[in-house]
């Protein structure tokens, strides 16, 4: 398996540009299948989990055709099935969108339950609830969540917990059901408002996206659309905080700093320097990092995929800092790799106390999950010595040419695949 071999030490700098959001490119590729029109997606981020989702498309029938490397055009006239094979769910958890998609255009779908995954148990009973609420049949049989209606009727749905799947799933059903649907108490992330303008561009009937009153007025039909997807908050705040740790000077180029917002206020806590631009933002961190709090909340309070990452920074600032995951309930397993680098990290139930230490050390590590996974390449960035990361399969799911645009930057990293090649990079480094 491949891994990444990594010389800590060398400060960041430069300029780095971030791609499209993947959280909205997922949805909005399933969202693509409700029209029988030609649909052109831009700017999407060409990684594992985009590419297993297309892949799942063409195997219900849609005619995917790449017309460049971030560029895609679907036509799904031709689609006969409306069932999605197991091999793509246990792939990415977020083929569930497809649910969604063809019971708001078919009036029926199959898609097998999505297990849980690193992070958490995962449920998707929110989904659910809103698809009977707009009148489909829904049960659960041999591992397939099967979902039915001689037709859909709008609702007024009142979310039990703020979830972006959730919030996505139902507003794509709710597009093409008959009459007016509300969603309450809905996520207010950037990418679920880029899915409600991508089905807006299609001629759907959605207001209120970003607030946590979703109005949605159904439609017959959706017509073609070319809609390019939103850069990426998270990889943009995970490069921020690779300048942090690594007292670097980089700056993420084609963002919409209103979106990190979050992250660029911890930052300022931490000590670091922000210059905010058009589309661009600016993080110099020339200081030792200071200690301070953090609790990750819904958007726009400060994001749970940021949360690995800042607990890299803060285990580095002199200090006592307190992380709460308030998301999901086992997002600290990277913590024992953290420890192996020198971390000192008492996490009790979902709270991360954090005691600063002065550096890390280069380790063997392996990543648990994509964005555990990043953080832990930024702990390699700013450690004395080597660190191997392993399992980097988890964090190309969700960042693009990771290791080569982090090489742009000066770092000292090499994607490898055994013994021989770490010799190699270890020689190169000296
Ligand atoms: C999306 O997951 C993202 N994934 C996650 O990013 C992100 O961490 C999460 O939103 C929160 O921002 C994609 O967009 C593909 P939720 P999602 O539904 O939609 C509970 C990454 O690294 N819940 O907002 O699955 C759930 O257990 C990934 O890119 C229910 O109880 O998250 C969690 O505690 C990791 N019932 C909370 O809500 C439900 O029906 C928030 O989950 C749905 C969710």
């Amino acid at each position: 398996m491949d891994q990444y071999v990594i010389k800590g030490g060398n400060p960041l700098v430069g300029e780095v540009e971030i791609g499209g959001a993947k959280n909205a490119a997922l949805a909005i590729l399933a969202a693509a299948i409700m029209t029988d029109e030609t649909v052109i997606v831009e700017n999407l981020p060409n990684v594992r989990d985009t590419n297993v989702l297309l892949q799942a498309m063409e195997e219900i029938g849609a005619r995917v055709e790449r017309l460049d490397y971030h560029t895609v055009k679907i036509n799904s006239s031709g689609i006969g099935s409306y069932s999605v094979d197991y091999e793509y769910i246990k792939r990415i958890r977020a083929s569930y969108y497809l649910l969604g998609a063809m019971l708001g255009k078919y009036k029926r779908a199959e898609v097998p339950l999505p297990g849980g995954c690193n992070i958490g148990s995962r449920p998707i009973d929110q989904h659910l609830k809103g698809f009977k609420a707009l009148g489909a049949d829904v049960k659960i049989e041999y591992g397939f969540i099967v979902a039915e209606a001689e037709h859909l009727q709008g609702s007024h749905i009142y979310l039990d917990v703020v979830s972006v799947g959730a919030t996505i799933n139902i507003m794509m059903a709710a597009a093409m059901a008959e009459g007016n649907t509300v969603l309450e108490n809905a996520a207010k992330e950037p990418h679920v408002v880029d899915v409600a303008n991508f089905l807006n561009s299609m001629g759907a009937n959605i207001k209120g996206a970003g607030t946590d009153v979703i109005r949605i007025k159904g439609v017959e039909r959706l017509h073609a659309t070319e809609y390019s997807i939103i850069p990426d908050q998270i990889e943009a705040g995970t490069f921020m905080f690779a300048a942090a740790v690594t007292k670097g000077d980089v700056t993420v180029k084609n963002v919409i700093p209103k979106h990190l917002e979050a992250t660029t206020s911890k930052l300022l806590e931490i000590g670091c320097e922000i210059e905010e631009l058009d589309d661009a933002v600016r993080v110099v961190c020339a200081k030792g990092l200071k200690p301070t709090n953090v609790k990750t909340l819904p958007y726009p309070g400060f994001p749970t995929d940021m949360q690995p990452q800042i607990t890299v920074a803060l285990a580095l600032a002199k200090g006592t800092s307190i992380v709460t995951e308030s998301i999901f309930e086992n997002r600290f397993k990277y913590v024992d790799e953290l420890a192996r680098m020198g971390a000192s990290i008492k996490v009790e139930g979902n709270t991360a106390i954090i005691d600063g230490v002065g550096k890390y050390t280069g380790a063997q590590i392996s990543s648990p999950d994509l964005r555990a996974g990043a953080a832990l390449v930024l702990a390699g960035l700013a450690a004395d010595g080597i660190t191997l990361v392993e399992d980097v399969h988890f964090i190309e799911r969700g960042y693009e040419r990771f290791e080569e645009k982090l090489k742009s930057l000066g770092a000292m990293i090499e994607k490898v695949r055994g013994e021989k090649e770490i010799q190699k990079f270890r020689l190169k480094v000296g």
